[in-house]
């Protein structure tokens, strides 16, 4: 089984595909890990982040042994990320990464902003994640500050917003609610009640009924 989880920067889905993942005993995919490497590429070289030849080149080079290096976590490699992710070439050389990930068993949760919509858009489950931008902001602030690192709210808040508009707004895959995707408010719900109520939809659609 695929499980698609999309949804806006910083509205709590990582944490819920990687948990929903753990509980299904499927593997885990953070597409978005993919974008920041390549973006991260470009901000080592000093490049021109919109140098579509150096990205497609970061792209194609990718090396999924450097995911785990915490500096893909910053704010400015999210930055990066998202104006790279804009580069259609760029996402075309990704594609197939992606989707040999999802298709290896025993079953995969990937998550992103285009899993449902264009990744895997036969997906058996898809969710889009929303939640409130001052909230998210919040989330973002805690995570730096528990990190090390220096958080100003309203910055984060603002880079958050231009993010999504971005991301929203791009004319290849951009970021938007699969016609078949539930969608799941996180604005209000803990880790633990965001991770229920996932499981919820996926019970749901494994019985082959209707949410209500
Ligand atoms: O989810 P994230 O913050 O790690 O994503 C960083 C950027 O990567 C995001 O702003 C847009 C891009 N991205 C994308 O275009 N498609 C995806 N499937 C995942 C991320």
């Amino acid at each position: 089984m695929i499980i698609a989880i999309d949804g806006p920067a910083a509205s709590g889905k990582g944490t819920l595909a990687r948990k929903l993942a753990q509980h299904y005993g499927y593997r885990h995919l953070d597409t978005g890990v993919i974008y920041r490497a390549v973006g991260y590429a470009l901000l080592q070289a000093g490049a021109d982040l919109r140098d579509e030849a150096l990205a497609v080149r970061a792209a194609m080079e990718l090396d999924p042994d450097t995911f785990g290096n915490p500096a893909l976590k910053s704010q400015k490699a999210g930055e990066a990320a998202s104006v790279v992710s804009a580069i259609p070439r760029v996402r075309e050389v990704l594609l197939d990464f992606q989707r040999r990930f999802a298709a290896t068993p025993p079953g995969a949760v990937l998550d992103g902003r285009d899993i449902g919509t264009v990744i895997c858009p036969d997906a058996e489950v898809k969710i889009f994640v929303v939640a409130d931008a001052k909230v998210r902001a919040h989330r973002r602030a805690l995570e730096a500050k528990s990190r090390g690192e220096e958080a100003d709210e309203a910055k984060i808040l603002a880079d958050i917003i231009q993010r999504d508009e971005r991301d929203r707004t791009r004319a290849s895959a951009p970021l938007k609610q699969a016609a078949d995707a539930y969608l799941l408010d996180n604005t209000n719900l803990d880790i633990e009640a965001g991770v229920r109520a996932a499981i919820d939809i996926v019970e749901a659609v494994r019985a082959g009924r209707q949410r209500v």
